[in-house]
């Protein structure tokens, strides 16, 4: 069975972007894929379409098992250009019976591509359509992540197609779980929820509770971005419980930006006392690091530590970037602490506890400041308050 087989006359037909290396701010290393999904039966059914640039790789790969101006019906399981950007031409090569979206689906079909004449057919959760042989049942996922996002099963064979969730951005030419190097596909996972779902947390844990009472008997997850689930549900299916309950690992980020590296010796020494406490830790620089790479430190760690000089009143403009990002992303269940130098008037501490204040944080420190340049007594303090932090990570029962 060739990799591109899902199951019997189930096959992957999307493109793969070796290239793409930012996705709308959020910095994609490893590339993606758009994945789309061909169900070869007595209706012929595409399954989410590609990014328009990739419209030629969809229309090759479906040519591998079908003429595609045989396909019958095309779902939309989500409107975002990713996935529907090819869907315009797609309909007009295959001039399809119906295509499937949800009702906030039709909505944003129209406000993507405006005046068409599409067979559009609404379906809402529970809702199933017969393929001939194969069943498709749809369940809708609003706000995960966009209103109009759903998934579709196949019953008969167990595959859920997970639109965005459950995605990474990883391209590769290995389609499976159980091919591909697992570390990097669940850092890439991890990456994902981080960036993309994290604010959605609260209806995420509803979602999986929803999964659980339709007693979907789920084989397969096949989201439309990165590899394909087959193997390690387990893992990927308690990692979603795990973040969308706030639950993180025993450790600390230090995040900061610093002017003349007055705040950088007191992330080290913040670190150094974490570290004699015995608690990991990573040090962020905001200089040499991606936003979208420290917030999934923030995601993964019990502590979030902010360092920034002040300037201007404020924080410096890269600690303004992160935290803007971090308070429309809404972690959840986190320590805070906040550290900073600054010459004569020093807010930036107090604009970084408010900020962890509005996000209910438990702010355990009232922040360290400095003026201009550390001692060697203020650096011990930087330590000690390392320590304390420590010891509230290592005594933390919240998890
Ligand atoms: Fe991968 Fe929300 O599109």
């Amino acid at each position: 069975m060739s990799n591109r087989e899902l199951a019997k006359r189930v096959y992957w037909v999307g493109a793969v972007d070796w290239d793409i290396r930012d996705f709308h701010g959020y910095s994609t290393n490893r590339g993606s894929t758009y994945n789309a999904f061909l169900i070869v039966d007595e209706k012929i059914t595409l399954v989410d379409t590609v990014k328009r640039n990739h419209l030629g790789q969809l229309i090759e790969n479906i040519k591998r098992y079908i003429d595609p101006t045989k396909i019958d019906y095309i779902i939309v399981n989500h409107v975002e250009l990713d996935h529907s950007g090819s869907l315009s031409e797609m309909i007009k090569l295959v001039n399809p019976e119906k295509v499937f979206c949800s009702p906030m689906g039709e909505k944003a079909l129209k406000d993507h591509f405006h005046d068409f004449d599409w067979p559009l057919e609404i379906v809402k959760t529970g809702h199933e359509i017969s393929l001939g042989k194969k069943t498709i049942q749809f369940i809708e996922t609003r706000m995960l992540h966009w209103p109009d996002s759903m998934f579709s099963f196949i019953k008969e064979d167990g595959i859920l197609f997970s639109s965005d969730a459950f995605g990474q951005h990883y391209a590769s030419l290995e389609r499976f779980d159980d091919e591909a190097d697992m570390p990097a596909v669940m850092h890439e996972a991890t990456k994902y929820y981080a960036n993309i779902l994290y604010l959605f947390s609260p209806l995420i844990k509803k979602l999986l509770q929803t999964i659980t009472d339709m007693n979907l008997d789920i084989k397969i997850i096949a989201p439309d971005h990165g590899i394909i689930w087959r193997s390690h549900l387990d893992k990927i299916l308690t990692s979603y419980s795990n973040w969308a309950n706030g639950k993180s690992e025993k450790k600390a980020v230090i995040i900061y930006d610093t002017m003349w590296n007055s705040t950088e010796k007191m992330a080290r020494a913040v670190g150094n006392g974490l570290e004699e406490k015995g608690v990991p830790v990573k040090l962020i620089n905001l200089k040499c690091n991606h936003r979208s790479d420290a917030i999934t430190d923030v995601l993964e760690s019990r502590a979030v530590i902010l360092g920034s000089s002040t300037l201007n009143n404020g924080f410096l403009p890269r600690m303004a970037s992160f935290v803007t990002y971090m308070k429309g992303l809404k972690p959840i269940n986190k320590i805070g602490a906040a550290f900073g130098s600054f010459g004569w008037s020093g807010e930036a501490v107090k604009h970084l506890n408010d900020i962890m204040g509005e996000l209910k944080f438990d702010l355990i420190e009232e922040g360290y400041r400095i003026k201009y340049i550390p001692t060697d007594a203020n650096l011990e303090e930087c330590t000690e308050m390392g320590k304390r932090i420590g010891q509230a990570i290592l005594e933390d029962n919240n998890q």
